[in-house]
């Protein structure tokens, strides 16, 4: 039987606020939580950013009091579902931990939502978003290991490579070159509708985390690399926004966002491992069920709209997590030298199509000239241990020296990239073996 969520029950407003003891909640073990728990608990967090965040935006912009009380009166509940969320992580794990599952998220959610995404042109944006997170999680891993001595297989589990792909210098671009067309609002599916709100906000997350938390350490190369990535997020929370049609109505953008919380945590729930982390899915996707549901009525009041014509009758699996090696690889064999086209279309090419006058050739020498923390985070780690913290598939590690040489571009390196030769001579002795 199909689950819609305009037909379920879900908690009455007025029996949602819970005690602080609820709201601040109890931390899993991070030696012990399955890394998935953990990627789903990184997701919501930013779920509820999200909703929260566009509540106040909706609120400083609207004067009907009807919809104005309502919405606060919901987004009350959103932080402090946020609270119980985030605070699921336990203190003995450190920023570059959660960085870690952060990257992990982006990686593995990506490539699950591109495998299930109607759309081929929003699929192909995925495919190749989903590149940029994966070597963003291979430059990190080398500052979890050099600075807290951290395996990354601790927190990815075995579950997502660690091995470059389109190398982070070149995710440097014009911002508007990021920019990709808009969804018609009333041709999209529901489905494309809901996967983009729920990686959008797991990217604008990944920006923020990054942004909060960069300065945490002592290293100043560490600090440079979160500079840089952080950056790359933004331009990543550029990306899948102006997918979205901004013709949608507040009200409609209101009604998705409940739309979106629904499925992530109706998906949550199906696939929690963690008996009292279900739990918690489980009560607040009835809390959602009861926001969506309001806001449904919201729209047919406000704006003659049913509910059904924008959200369908059905929920889908916004946040499924598991192992995309496979897909991974194979998108990193198609498409490490794939770039934005930076043309009116917006479109992708391959590096030897690119324009000599590329805008993004300027952004990339600008913030690259005094070399790329990226590369450097590389040279860190062979300086200290005679090889890069890596552990991937023989698939994509075989002819990795042929791979990178075909990511680098002739027009454009940083001064201190690593070229294929280095790679080359690196010790190929596994690390964590
Ligand atoms: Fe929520
Ligand atoms: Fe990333
Ligand atoms: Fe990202
Ligand atoms: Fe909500």
């Amino acid at each position: 039987m199909t689950f819609n969520p305009l037909k379920e029950k879900g908690i009455s407003l007025d029996k949602q606020l819970r005690s602080w003891d609820k709201v601040s909640g109890c931390p899993f073990k991070r030696e012990l939580v399955d890394c998935y728990t953990r990627t789903r608990q990184i997701l919501m967090n930013g779920i509820e950013i999200e909703g929260w965040n566009f509540k106040h935006n909706f609120l400083r912009m609207t004067d009907e009091p009807e919809i104005k009380k309502l919405v606060a009166q919901t987004r009350h509940i959103e932080t402090t579902q946020q609270i119980t969320v985030n605070w699921m992580s336990p203190p003995n794990q450190s920023v570059l931990d959660t960085t870690l599952g952060y990257e992990q998220v982006a990686v593995d959610l990506t490539a699950w939502l591109s495998q299930n995404e109607p759309d081929d042109y929003v699929k192909e944006t995925y495919d190749f978003g989903l590149l940029e997170d994966f070597d963003h999680l291979y430059r990190y891993s080398q500052f979890a290991y050099l600075i807290e001595g951290t395996d990354p297989n601790e927190i990815v589990q075995y579950k997502t490579n660690v091995m470059f792909a389109r190398p982070t210098q070149y995710h440097h671009n014009e911002n508007f070159v990021r920019m990709r067309k808009a969804y018609d609002k009333d041709k999209a599916s529901f489905q494309t509708k809901a996967n983009i709100l729920t990686l959008l906000a797991g990217e604008q997350q990944t920006h923020n985390f990054y942004a909060e938390h960069g300065f945490m350490y002592g290293s100043p190369d560490l600090k440079k690399l979160y500079a840089e990535i952080c950056d790359v997020e933004e331009e990543h929370v550029t990306m899948y926004e102006t997918l979205i049609d901004p013709n949608e109505t507040p009200l409609e953008k209101l009604l998705l966002r409940e739309f979106m919380e629904v499925c992530c945590y109706h998906n949550c729930y199906k696939d929690e491992v963690d008996p009292k982390i279900k739990l918690v899915w489980e009560e607040f996707l009835a809390m959602e069920i009861e926001h969506l549901q309001i806001a449904a009525k919201l729209l047919e009041k406000y704006e003659k709209k049913d509910a059904e014509e924008v959200i369908g009758t059905e929920v889908y699996d916004t946040c499924h997590f598991e192992s995309q090696k496979e897909y991974v690889n194979k998108v990193i064999l198609d498409e490490v030298d794939k770039r934005l086209d930076g043309k009116p279309e917006m479109g992708y090419c391959k590096i030897d199509e690119l324009d000599e006058n590329w805008p993004s050739y300027k952004a990339q020498k600008d913030t690259c000239k005094t070399g790329a923390p990226s590369e450097g985070s590389i040279r860190m780690s062979v300086v200290s241990i005679n090889s890069d913290v890596m552990s991937a598939d023989n698939v994509i590690l075989k002819d990795r020296e042929k791979l990178l040489e075909r990511s680098l571009e002739d027009k454009y390196k940083a001064p201190n990239t690593v070229m294929p030769d280095e790679y080359a001579s690196f010790s190929k002795e596994e690390l964590f073996k």
